[in-house]
């Protein structure tokens, strides 16, 4: 492998992404295409899993498509197939492994079992077409994963490596702001929702708790989310207005200041958290990454912390931040180069830990059955009327 930049073509399709992408040498982007389902499941209000399998199907080939028509290259010029493998939705994956498994098969390509959670982490590697290079985060470092399903911070000494220093004990980051927006009235998905309402609070003195869990690095934000529902039931009822679940709405200009407040909350715990940890383990740089890792917020208050340690920060653009096809990419072609091979009985694993075996389960658990039935209809019901359905728009996300 030495020697020659090997390109290795990534897919990844776990939750409602349908990402593409060719990278070389596990760092430059050459190509990427990611097909969104954000409008097919926002009637509904989150993932419907049936739907997003079935989207995933309807994308994958066109997204492969158009990756190989923008960098001319076949795929029997590609070095090795890597796709994820989990954690994730169990049909969802499915259909991202089936497909990397047959065009490995007839390609006779060597293919990557890939955790979306090292994508996650080795995103922060990953260069644009075009830009400059620049210099790889060095070892020790300390990593913090937020994404929807999964929050995490771990110590890495050496590629591929990790220590876990802690996790959520309840929701996920991003699970906690999707909740968070869904009880402010705002639209799906909450992060970039309760970001965008937060920016434009004005007094910003809306104090929700924080769980600091004493000195672990474990999360929780099951407590503040009930804080939240608590403030927002009491307001209501002192407003005379119905509760939320009864579609009850606080004003605009209040729901600013509470997701002001809400967001404060998570950065606050999520930032001093990841630079004690910084502090304690010697590291010589902070990584970030998944789709909380976008919120600017969160971004800032780690940045000047990092500075003020002397500490370069590493975290990825907001489009590499969320789910894509070109992380897979660069974690894949690191596990390609240690000699990892997946055979053809590769399967999804909806529920595999980067870091404990056996440990830490998927926490974005599928909803009760009541709850998935009627998500379905209505989500079906959209997708009949045209509204926010079929078609996905494709490729939400071309290379700059
Ligand atoms: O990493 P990701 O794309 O998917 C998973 O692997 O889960 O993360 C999606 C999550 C969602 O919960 C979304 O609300 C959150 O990332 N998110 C944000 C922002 N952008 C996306 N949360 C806070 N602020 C943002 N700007
Ligand atoms: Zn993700």
């Amino acid at each position: 492998m030495s020697g020659r930049a090997s390109l290795v073509l990534a897919i990844e399709s776990s939750c409602d992404e349908t990402g593409v992408a060719v990278v070389e040498s596990g760092r430059r982007i050459l190509a990427q295409a990611v097909a969104s389902q954000i409008a097919l499941h926002a009637p509904a209000g989150g993932i419907v899993p049936e739907l997003a399998a079935r989207a995933h199907l309807r994308w994958i080939v066109p997204a492969l498509q158009e990756v190989l028509a923008t960098t001319g290259v076949t795929i029997g010029e590609i070095d090795a197939i890597a796709v994820t493998a989990g954690p994730g939705l169990a049909g969802s994956l499915l259909v991202g492994i089936a497909f990397a498994k047959t065009l490995a098969w007839a390609y006779r390509r060597p293919l990557v079992g890939v955790n979306h959670l090292e994508g996650h982490l080795y995103a922060a590697w990953l260069l644009d077409p075009g830009e400059p290079e620049r210099p790889e985060p060095p070892f020790p470092l300390v990593a913090l994963v937020v994404s929807g399903g999964h929050t995490f911070l771990v110590e890495m000494r050496d590629h591929l490596r990790y220590r876990l220093l802690g996790e959520t004990v309840d929701d996920a980051a991003g699970e906690a702001f999707d909740k968070a927006g869904r009880l402010l009235g705002l639209g799906y998905p909450g992060g970039p929702e309760i970001a965008a309402a937060a920016a434009r609070s004005r007094a910003r003195d809306a104090v929700l708790p924080r769980a600091w869990l004493g000195k672990s690095y474990d999360f929780s934000f099951s407590g503040l989310k009930t804080a939240l529902r608590r403030q927002v039931e009491l307001e209501l009822a002192a407003a005379d207005r119905p509760a939320a679940e009864a579609g009850g709405r606080l004003d605009p200009a209040r729901v600013t200041e509470l997701a002001w407040g809400f967001q404060e909350a998570v950065v606050d715990v999520l930032a001093t958290k990841t630079l004690r940890a910084a502090d304690e383990t010697a590291a010589r740089a902070v990584v970030m990454g998944g789709g909380v890792a976008s919120n600017v917020a969160l971004r800032e208050r780690i940045a000047t912390g990092a500075a003020a340690r002397g500490l370069p920060l590493f975290v990825p653009r907001p489009g590499l931040c969320t789910d894509n096809g070109a992380m897979i990419g660069a974690a894949g072609w690191r596990r390609f180069v240690a000699g990892e091979r997946a055979g053809d009985d590769l399967g999804a694993r909806p529920a595999w830990p980067l870091v404990r075996p056996g440990g830490a389960p998927d926490t974005r658990r599928p909803p009760r059955r009541g709850t998935a039935a009627r998500a379905y209809e209505i989500a079906l019901a959209a997708e009949r009327d045209g509204a926010g359905g079929a078609p996905v728009p494709a490729a939400r996300e071309r290379t700059p």
